[in-house]
């Protein structure tokens, strides 16, 4: 497990999306409020950095831009083609106005978590 802190929460404005790197992942950190979310950046369907999509406040979803799939910040899953497969999503925390993500390393993914 790691912890990082990736800055203040006012960095990201209420319904704003921020790309990080960390540790060589790419992960798109969404503000709703003053809830925060953070999924892998790269979609599920081709390689394109979902933090350059729209965030969807009301459904609480991000949009590719290229496609239009949107995939849930709670759970990663996709709610619309064309993707199918999910982006991993990360524990992340508001902690004295900074945020901070944690990665379990044996879950940053799901894939191959069946079986
Ligand atoms: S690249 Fe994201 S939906 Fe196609």
């Amino acid at each position: 497990m790691s912890t990082h802190v990736l800055g203040a929460l006012a960095d990201i404005a209420p319904g704003g999306v921020k790309k990080f790197d960390v540790g060589g992942r790419a992960i798109a950190v969404v503000r709703i409020g003053n809830d925060i979310y953070a999924l892998g950046d790269t979609c599920s369907h081709a390689d394109i950095s979902l933090s350059e999509g729209e965030v969807l406040p009301a459904s609480k979803e991000i949009e590719c831009w290229k496609h239009g799939s949107a995939f849930s910040l709670v759970t990663g899953a996709p709610s619309t083609l064309p993707a199918l497969k999910p982006v991993p999503v990360y524990d992340v925390s508001v902690v004295d106005n900074n945020i901070v993500l944690v990665i379990e390393e044996s879950t940053g993914s799901i894939e191959g978590a069946a079986s």
